[in-house]
């Protein structure tokens, strides 16, 4: 479903510029009508994907994997719209705004083919593997997760420690617990030493995506910007016809 998507996006852009100069010069000349809306649209596209990525973690009744296939739907499409938006002008300075976009998507999809299978089985065996630890060891990790599960029963009755994890609107609602609980599992990660264990993008490809989403952002915001309040300057003499404000 994933490389579907990937791969039909790829061919309809291939399509699409090779048929390029057949279009009507306003879909060829950047800033026109139709190609500010297609910016505008796609980008409105990438944001509204950011939100089910939050929508799947704040809303604990939701369903992960369609919040996750509606994420990467509008991510892809919001591509699209936005590299068709850019009228093929990829060697002008907007066009590196793709570089942290294109790396976004890259760290998401090797994020989710590798990180989630292996984490399981990374997880998995690792209390499969409780017998291999020694005596003290795995006395100290049992009273851990026995505090977890206290720690729980008390606010998630139903949870199971096993397979819970917080969600940022437990950060706002239920601060004391979500700390306390963060502590637990600081605590556990430490003791069995998960974070030095899992090969770096296991453990950092959450970070990755985070530098390069604000990189994006602080491109998006500064190309928006320029455009809008630094017509003159970016049309270097053309006929601004895109909504601006000129001092
Ligand atoms: C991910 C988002 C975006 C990317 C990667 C992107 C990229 C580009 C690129 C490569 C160009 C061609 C530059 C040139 O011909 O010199 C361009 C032009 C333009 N973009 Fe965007 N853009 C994005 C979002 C937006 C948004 C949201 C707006 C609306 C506020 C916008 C407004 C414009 C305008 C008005 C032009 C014409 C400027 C010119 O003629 O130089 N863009 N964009």
């Amino acid at each position: 479903m994933l490389f579907g998507l990937i791969i039909s996006a790829f061919v309809f852009l291939v399509i699409y510029f090779s048929l390029y100069t057949f279009l009507p010069t306003s879909w060829q000349t950047p800033g026109s009508l139709p190609l500010y809306v297609m910016g505008l649209l796609g980008t409105l596209l990438l944001l509204v994907s950011i939100l089910f990525i939050f929508a799947k973690r704040t809303v604990h009744l939701g369903l992960p994997p369609v919040w996750l296939m509606a994420h990467v739907v509008a991510a892809i499409l919001g591509m699209v719209l936005v590299a068709v938006h850019t009228a093929g002008k990829l060697t002008q300075p907007p066009a590196l705004i793709f570089i942290p976009l294109i790396g976004l998507s890259f760290v998401g999809v090797l994020a989710r083919l590798t990180v989630s299978d292996k984490m399981s089985s990374t997880f998995g065996s690792r209390y499969q593997n409780f017998g291999d630890i020694d005596e003290y060891r795995k006395i100290v990790l049992r009273q851990i997760i026995f505090k977890k599960k206290e720690l729980l029963l008390r606010v998630y009755p139903n949870a199971s420690e096993g397979t819970f994890s917080l969600q940022l609107l437990d950060w706002c609602l239920k601060p004391g617990f979500a700390f306390s609980y963060a502590r637990l599992e600081r605590e556990e990660n430490r003791f069995i030493g998960a974070r030095r264990a899992l090969p770096l993008i296991q453990a950092y490809w959450r970070w990755m995506h985070i530098v390069l989403a604000l990189l994006f952002f602080i491109g998006l915001v500064s190309h928006v910007f320029t455009v809008t309040f630094l017509a003159e300057y970016i049309a270097e003499g053309r006929e601004i016809i895109w909504p601006h404000f000129s001092f």
